[in-house]
């Protein structure tokens, strides 16, 4: 089975870079250091069932909620989350005060949403796939162009058992142009559509061309050149929902075409999920509910809260994580407190999980981890420097020193961070404490 499209993951902070899975065993136990994480254990095991269940489409109509103090890894968690689900398993992330500050909230909640769930299409289409043997262009004058153009092309393709030749209109040549199609290259064509696609340079045919190949080196296909292939691909419904767009546009004139904006409507969308349904009742598609990150969730107010409640109730719902490190909080835009800052009605559905402050052992290990990731090597008193910060200040601020501790320690010329580089850019960064006192000290020169 092929995979045609993978929906990229955007995990938009690189202060989890060095994350790479939840580090657990395969009983769903987490190992003490694995994945890029150390410590928290229970919930990294708690989010290794929340995977599972994801993956199982078992989520639906609920959610998680992460709660914990500032820089104990509630986003670090979900990161691992993300990085756990796979491919083509969608997963969106998003800030909650990026959704209320954004013009419209309930749409920038309403297409996350929709980013977040995916359709995992399976079609059978007649292709002709082999290994190129021989590829010839036909050029092409015409009076419209200075330069000739590509007019189609002679191909000649082969499988361990097969050969044949065929004449393709320009169309297909084009592609096989753009995609710098060669002699020993893999290829498909789709017959129907005419897609062509690229699959790789065949293992011992063609000559190399480079020294280093960036090409995937793949068998030789064997049997017919024409057979019918499974193809599967994940969309989302927002890439549903932006087709329907387009193709609306495309029928409602040419004067749309220079609409500066295009806005999905709620017609749209309500096309997009009957394609969906449809694909789904026939056997062709099946859903794939993604992730949606909320981080920050005490930032949404009563409108956000009570839309993905309803959200959530949709036929059409992906799984929706939520961070927050705040207790019992006013909810935004009301007078009414609760806990987490988020109303009762939401928080009855959601599986909670809490991480609790890393010991300095733990701090430690971060450290190491962080500074591996940022090309810092560290001296042992720096590290413990580091530590001592991570524990008495926050893992946060240990964290963020490293890389200036790295600038300084390059500007001595040294090829080590030293105790010296640590404690030099502690007293010229300032941690949240230290920011707020100076705040106070001179209150009376700051604007308000
Ligand atoms: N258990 C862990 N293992 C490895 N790295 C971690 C771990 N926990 C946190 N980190 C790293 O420490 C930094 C702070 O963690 P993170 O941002 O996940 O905290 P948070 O709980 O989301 O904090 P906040 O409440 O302020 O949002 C990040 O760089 C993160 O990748
Ligand atoms: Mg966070």
């Amino acid at each position: 089975m092929e995979e045609v499209k993978a929906i990229p993951k955007i995990v938009k902070r690189s202060v989890h870079s060095h994350i790479t899975g939840l580090g657990l065993d395969k009983n769903g136990k987490a190992l003490r250091i694995g994945g890029g994480l150390v410590g928290q254990e229970e919930a990294r095991e708690a989010a290794g069932i929340v995977v599972q269940l994801v993956k199982e489409g078992k989520l639906g109509g609920r959610g998680v909620l992460m709660v914990g103090p500032p820089g104990t890894g509630k986003t670090a968690i979900a990161v691992a989350i993300a990085r756990e689900l796979g491919e083509d398993t969608p997963f969106v992330s998003l800030d909650g005060s990026e959704i209320v500050g954004s013009q419209r909230k309930t749409e920038t909640l309403l297409q996350a949403l929709r980013r977040a769930i995916g359709l995992r299409i399976r079609e059978e289409r007649v292709i002709v796939e082999g290994v190129v043997a021989e590829l010839k262009y036909v050029k092409r004058q015409t009076p419209f162009y200075p330069y000739p153009t590509v007019g189609g092309a002679r191909i000649t393709l082969e499988t361990k058992d097969e050969t044949a030749s065929y004449t393709v209109g320009p169309e297909i040549a084009e592609q096989l142009m753009a995609l710098n199609v060669r002699k020993g290259d893999v290829i498909m064509i789709d017959t129907e559509t005419g897609a062509v696609r690229k699959m790789g340079k065949a293992r011992d045919k063609g000559e190399k061309r480079f020294d280093i190949e960036m090409e995937r080196e793949i068998e030789i296909p064997s049997g017919p050149l024409k057979k019918k292939k499974e193809l599967v691909r994940t969309v989302t419904l927002h890439d549903i929902d932006v087709s329907v767009a387009a193709r609306r546009v495309a029928f409602s004139g040419l004067l749309a075409l220079f609409e500066t904006e295009r806005e999905l409507g709620d017609e749209d969308r309500k096309q997009a999920n009957e394609v969906a349904k449809k694909l789904i009742d026939e056997g062709r598609a099946e859903l794939v509910p993604g992730v949606m990150f909320i981080d920050d969730v005490h930032m949404l107010d009563l409108e956000c809260f009570s839309f993905l409640t309803r959200a959530m109730e949709s036929d059409f719902s992906p799984i929706i994580v939520m961070a927050t490190n705040r207790g019992v909080t006013k909810i935004r835009g009301t007078d009414v407190e609760s806990p987490h800052g988020i109303p009762r009605d939401l928080l009855d559905r959601l599986l909670i999980i809490t991480t609790r402050p890393y010991t300095s052992e733990e701090i430690r290990e971060i450290i190491k981890i962080r500074a591996e990731e940022e090309e810092a090597p560290l001296s042992d008193e720096a590290l413990e420097a580091l530590t001592k910060l991570g524990t008495e200040r926050s893992l946060r601020y240990a964290v963020q020193l490293l890389e200036p501790a790295r600038i300084m320690a390059i500007r001595r010329g040294a090829l080590k961070v030293e105790r010296r580089d640590v404690e030099e850019v502690a007293r010229i960064f300032a941690d949240l404490k230290k920011s707020l006192e100076t705040v106070e000290k001179f209150k009376d020169l700051m604007i308000y």
